[in-house]
């Protein structure tokens, strides 16, 4: 056994972990970020004298810098399984650098912030120590190592070790110094440890040491005392801390010449009677996101920009909750947490998902299996150790509200001690453990956590008398590729029950690697023994923070307000846990076809679950033409949009009589015509083959009707790629479908063909009518009417689909815009006139996939060419790209391009859901009807 597979042995001479702070006053932080010297060992060991170093920047991760390739990997470990041994190919990096003394008097400690998966320190020759926990804060005592002067420090990190089995966390498998590394000087007889809670008009500080501690509000301070071990601190009528009202009080110690401050805010965090979670006595939501370290160019380094770069981007899309999945952030994550406002449950660093694999070859998650790590009394030191330092490091943050034992890792025996420990240190925690929750061993916790229940289940669980705790999704809507489609159901549920304290979705922003421009995934690298493809694509937000549809729908779900169309006003609902709404501007707008009839700002004092109405002054309107909406836009008081909802008014819609245009017809077409336009409807086919206008043809591919749509990351469960699914689409092989005419009569105006469509080796799954009806005005009134198969599987989407020129690619629709928006992912946006065109339209979703649809649209007007007028509603999609381009590239870069504009005039496309890793789609959001009716009209 070599020294790094030896679980009861995780580390030497690293000093227990501490509260993090950097002290100032006589302490100095000395810097170690930067280049260091490198030489990176493949096969592990150090052979000979080395020659040729290299250079390296600090903090970054190897895969990243140019030594090996990046390996995705989601639950198979990358190596075998075979506990606690590691592969003998090892690969290793040697860092090297020095740094200049001039402090001899002082202790001087190392600390580093974060190494994959392991360090050796060795300081001017002589061994320090070593750490395991790749996420997990280590500081070692370099004090009788040290010379005053030039100082060398060398750092072995080893790319696998035992503490790997307990980091199988799905993401790419990266290694280094990958988070800051320093040195701190500190003198003699400095505190060690400080432990600072306010709650309940008291700071109590704790320290090994004598101190003055001071508490400022702002820059001013309001009191400070003398003590030693503890100092209490009175502070009248604090202003709370919540992640609405992040208000934070300074808290400076003094001790030997040393400055050290924390940020604290006064919270009490508990769960009711009624199995609510309660923020200082009030019930609050979590609205919340899962966050992984993860950049393009850089793996798992991030910098304080990117970090605060991601956290007011969750501000700004309404989130109010990070999960820090699966390990414990950067120091400065959580310091910005408490500033900005969010409530974290901190998770350590444990996940050992790989061995669910182990136990059944259908890649089932066996729980109760003796070999998982967390029954194996090897680990247990391991287990509780990282516990205690994920809880040493953060202690002091108001924002950490919940504490996680791990991820995906069974639960055993190591987590029970883990979370004894944690209930004996801090009485006041509360303790998240899904794998607990998932096997029914509901007092081990204190909440009810699971991942991807569907909206029912949910409520389910919501209302079983069993489970006597705040129930919790600690990952729900997998956010991958298009998506998460049904955000709003399960915001709604959140709210419907007042034990649903609420969940996070997984996750916030996709990991890929950036190659010439490309992203690249798992698969795309030489020498991945094993990897998991495109499951890293899964972000709310694109791996740049670039937003998609998929990231305001979350905003618009998270929306401290709901609205509602009630009788003649409009309901507006404060979702606030605590704030009212007396700094927000609300401005509102009624259309009618997409002319403002009214508009209006207004303000309210409405209270958190309270509302307010607007009335609109006006009569309204009972016709209209494409429908009336009444639109709000929320912003804050810096002018900041919060929300903008919508609603329609009911209303009438009016039809336009026009005189009928009688149908010529040869041997294999119907001809309409009159001087500036002429339409051609093929006998052999029923479709509509030819649109002139001006002498001037508009197709360029018939008028055909499709039922499928390019899969999506959460569609493709129902094609062919599924691993723990039937596969209901391939049952009727909606991607290869074929039209049949039977018959057809003419009747003036009208032609009506009798058809059928059926998936290549199937029966039709759709028998229908085809009706074309002309009109002197150039129009036509197309009719699709039919039964579906009462046992044919429900379909991706039922439609149109046909070509025009290239050119002819701007277009205005009045519809849901103006992101793509689908039945189940339309709360971002709002239907009116929006402008665009076919490459605006364009997503680029890492593995291409369905994109660009508009759902809830009654008119598309192609510049210069066809318009379409919808009878009630259709989903319409314009495109420079074909479906059989998109469905068939699994890169960005390899799309064909196509010489046309690809349009959809759409029945019904089904909606997006989050399937890909989530609940299957809602039944309500499939085209599972039998009964079609689709009415549209065309015109030149
Ligand atoms: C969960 C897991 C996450 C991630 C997700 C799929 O089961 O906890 O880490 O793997 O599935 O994207
Ligand atoms: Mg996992």
């Amino acid at each position: 056994m070599r020294r790094y597979e030896d679980p009861q042995k995780t580390s030497e001479n690293r000093l227990p972990t501490r509260a993090y702070y950097l002290p100032k006053g006589k302490a100095k932080v000395i810097d170690l970020n930067g280049k260091w010297n490198f030489a990176f060992f493949e096969n592990g060991d150090i052979e000979g004298e080395i020659k040729n170093w290299q250079s390296i920047t600090v903090p970054s991760c190897w895969q990243f810098e140019g030594y090996e390739n990046p390996n995705y990997s989601n639950v198979n470990y990358p190596f075998p399984v075979d506990m606690p041994y590691v592969p003998d190919i090892n690969p290793m990096g040697l860092y090297k650098r020095t740094f200049n003394l001039e402090h001899e008097n002082n202790d001087l400690y190392l600390v580093l912030e974060g190494v994959s998966s392991m360090a050796e320190v060795t300081l001017n020759g002589k061994e320090v120590g070593f750490t395991q926990g790749s996420h997990l804060f280590a500081e070692f005592d370099l004090t009788p190592y040290a010379n005053k002067g030039e100082n060398t420090l060398e750092i072995r990190v080893r790319k696998w070790c035992c503490g790997s089995y307990l980091e199988d966390q799905d993401q790419f498998r990266n290694n280094g110094i990958f988070r800051d590394v320093y040195l701190l000087s500190r003198p003699k007889g400095h505190l060690f440890d400080i432990e600072i809670k306010a709650q309940d008009e008291k700071i109590i500080c704790r320290a090994n040491g004598t101190f003055k501690a001071s508490v400022l509000s702002g820059e001013t301070e309001i009191c400070q005392k003398q003590g030693s071990a503890e100092v209490v601190l009175d502070v009248k009528s604090p202003k709370l801390w919540t992640a609405e009202t992040p208000n934070l009080y300074t808290v400076v110690i003094e001790s030997s010449g040393e400055i050290i401050t924390q940020e604290v805010g006064f919270r009490r965090v508990e769960i009711s009677k009624k199995n609510e979670l309660l923020v200082n006595g009030k019930p609050v939501k979590l609205k919340g996101v899962n966050h992984h370290d993860t950049d393009a160019k850089k793996g798992w380094t991030m910098s304080r920009q990117d970090i605060k770069r991601d956290l007011l981007l969750m501000k700004k899309l309404n989130i109010n909750t990070v999960r820090t999945s699966h390990y414990p952030p950067s120091p400065y994550f959580l310091e910005l947490c408490d500033r900005l406002g969010f409530y974290v449950i901190l998770e350590t660093d444990i996940e050992t998902h790989g061995f669910a694999h182990r136990t059944v070859e259908s890649g089932g998650y066996v729980l109760d299996s003796e070999e998982w790590p967390c029954g194996n009394k090897a680990f247990k030191k391991e287990f509780t150790e990282r516990m205690q330092r994920a809880y040493e490091r953060d202690k002091n943050h108001p924002s950490v509200i919940i504490w996680s034992t791990s991820n995906e890792s069974s639960f055993g025996e190591n987590q029970r001690k883990m979370i004894s420990w944690l209930r004996a240190r801090d009485k006041t925690a509360l303790v998240h453990c899904e794998d607990a929750s998932r096997m029914g061993q509901l007092d081990q916790t204190d909440i009810y956590s699971r991942m991807y229940l569907s909206v029912a289940n949910l409520c389910a669980a919501a209302e079983n008398r069993d489970i006597n705790q705040p129930i919790f999704l600690c990952e729900y809507a997998h956010a991958m590729g298009n998506g998460p489609g049904g955000m709003a159901d399960y915001v709604n549920a959140f709210y419907s029950y007042d034990n649903i304290i609420g969940g996070c979705i997984w996750e916030w922003a996709d990991h890929t690697v950036m190659v010439d421009g490309v992203q690249k995934y798992g698969g795309d690298f030489k020498g991945e023994l094993i990897n998991d493809k495109n499951f890293c694509c899964d972000g709310m937000v694109f791996a740049d923070r670039s937003l998609k549809a998929g990231s305001l729908e979350v905003a618009a779900a998270y929306a401290p307000l709901t609205i509602k169309w009630d009788n003649s006003k409009l309901k507006v609902k404060n979702r606030y846990d605590f704030l009212a709404f007396s700094d927000i501007s609300f401005k509102y707008d009624i259309s009618c076809d997409g002319k403002t009839i009214e508009s209006g700002e207004v303000k309210s004092d409405a209270k958190p679950g309270e509302e307010f109405y607007i009335t609109p002054k006006t009569d309204l309107p009972n016709n209209s033409k494409y429908g009336i909406f009444i639109t709000l836009t929320a912003a804050d008081n810096k002018g900041e949009e919060i929300a903008v909802l919508q609603e329609e008014i009911p209303s009438c819609r009016i039809i336009e009589k026009v005189k009928e245009l009688e149908i010529a017809e040869n041997d294999i077409a119907f001809i309409a015509c009159l001087k500036d336009f002429k339409y051609t409807i093929s006998k052999q086919t029923g479709t509509l083959t030819s649109a002139i206008k001006d002498g001037e043809e508009q197709l360029c591919a018939p008028m055909a009707l499709t039922s499928f749509r390019p899969l999506t990351d959460n569609d493709r469960r129902h094609m062919k790629i599924c691993w723990d699914r039937t596969s209901p689409w391939q049952g009727e092989n909606y991607d290869c479908v074929l039209s049949k005419v039977y018959d057809y009569k003419v009747q003036k105006n009208r032609v009506i063909f009798n058809m059928s469509a059926a998936g290549v080796g199937r029966t039709p799954f759709f028998r229908y009518t085809l009706s074309y009806e002309f009109f002197i005005d150039g129009s036509i009134k197309v009719e699709l009417d039919g039964k579906i198969r009462e046992d044919a599987v429900w379909l991706p989407r039922l439609g149109f689909e046909f070509c025009l020129p290239y050119n002819k690619s701007r277009f205005s629709y009045f519809g849901n815009g103006p992101y793509e928006s689908y039945c189940d992912m339309s709360l971002h946006g709002t239907v009116n006139w929006h402008n665009s065109d076919a490459d605006s339209e364009y997503v680029p979703y890492i593995r291409p996939q369905e994109h660009g649809n508009h759902y809830n649209t009654r008119a598309l007007l192609i510049e210069k060419s066809l318009s379409f007028f919808a009878e009630d509603k259709m989903e319409i999609c314009v495109l420079h790209n074909s479906t059989a381009a998109i469905e068939k590239a699994t890169h960005t870069d390899e799309i064909t391009p196509s010489p046309f504009t690809h349009v959809r005039i759409d029945y019904k496309d089904s909606g997006i859901g989050s399937d890909s890793c989530g609940s299957r789609l809602d039944e309500q959001y499939r085209l599972s009807e039998k009964d079609i009716h689709f009415g549209f009209t065309i015109k030149l």
